[in-house]
């Protein structure tokens, strides 16, 4: 059976009026040059612009961005409600400004090496985040995302037929209770559980813009399929987490100081390569919501 990726073509360049975004595979991730990210928040065409850039693109890369705390607030706030993520801090007077800084991080459990979407766990999963570095790590310390609608649409369609209707329990504590256990005592585990506790969602979900069919599962947070055997369920989803995160459907970002991506949280997912040991990574991040999908 063939599947969609032989017929499909490379995604290729645009230009936009303000920008240019230069493919960085060849369905989704684009290199966006020539403006200041920052511009938008008083250009209403250029953050027009970018909204398409980012529906066609689902990750945008910018280099040499100049961006405060504020600005970046700013424009988090623009593409939808700052997410207050409520159990990690952020940074002191803006609220909503998450630093993720390495090796400080290591206390805790590192959860950000396993292929996620960002709150997936939650009933209305984060929209989109934008992740700014202000001191990376010389070649180490990438990010990695992957399409999920292109993983989608290669699948034949007696898998679609066989996803459709499936729904899937996402728990934060899928991967790693045992260590948010030893790390952090038995009772942060049962306030995560109060306060994050798990969600069910469909397998296969409809992009509410683009209209795009998408794979709504990660390894991170996926626990089981609802309705089937603990070892049906497996078999379902590890067949998923491998197929999802095959290379033609990643884009892996190294960082500079001042570079940041914007990426679509519902269609794509992400991770972290922590192959940087003890140096120093420093990143403020911004998450923001908007309206949840529904079943595809
Ligand atoms: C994240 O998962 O939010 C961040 C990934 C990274 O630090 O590279």
């Amino acid at each position: 059976m063939e599947t969609a990726f032989q017929e499909r073509s490379p995604i290729g360049q645009t230009r936009y009026q303000h920008f240019e975004a230069r493919p960085v595979t060849g369905t989704f991730g684009a290199w966006i040059t020539g403006i200041q990210v920052a511009d938008a928040l008083a250009n209403d065409e250029l953050f027009k612009e970018l909204c398409d850039a980012w529906l066609k693109y689902q990750v945008l890369f910018f280099r040499d961005q100049e961006l405060s705390p504020e600005q970046h607030l700013q424009l988090g706030g623009r593409f939808g409600e700052i997410q207050q993520l409520g159990y990690v801090g952020s940074l002191e007077g803006h609220d909503g400004v998450w630093v993720q800084e390495y090796p400080a991080m290591y206390e805790g459990p590192v959860s950000d090496i396993n292929w996620h979407a960002d709150s997936s766990f939650r009933s209305k999963p984060t929209r989109g985040s934008l992740l700014y570095a202000l001191d990376v790590p010389d070649g180490a310390g990438a990010t990695v995302w992957a399409d999920q609608c292109a993983a989608y649409d290669d699948l034949t369609p007696a898998w679609r037929t066989f996803l459709a209707g499936l729904s899937c329990i996402h728990d934060n504590l899928t991967r790693n209770p045992y260590r948010v256990f030893d790390q952090l005592g038995g009772k942060a585990l049962t306030d995560m559980r109060k306060f994050l506790p798990p969600t069910e969602h469909p397998v296969v979900c409809e992009h509410p813009e683009s209209r795009r069919r998408f794979l709504f599962v990660s390894e991170l947070m996926a626990r089981e399929i609802v309705g089937m055997s603990r070892n049906e369920s497996r078999a379902v989803l590890d067949f998923l987490f491998a197929h999802q995160t095959r290379p033609e459907y990643q884009a892996r970002l190294h960082w500079a100081p001042k570079t940041l991506a914007l990426w679509d949280n519902y269609s794509t997912l992400h991770r972290g390569i922590f192959d940087f040991g003890q140096s120093h990574r420093l990143m403020h991040r911004v998450s923001f919501n908007s309206d949840w999908i529904t079943d595809a």
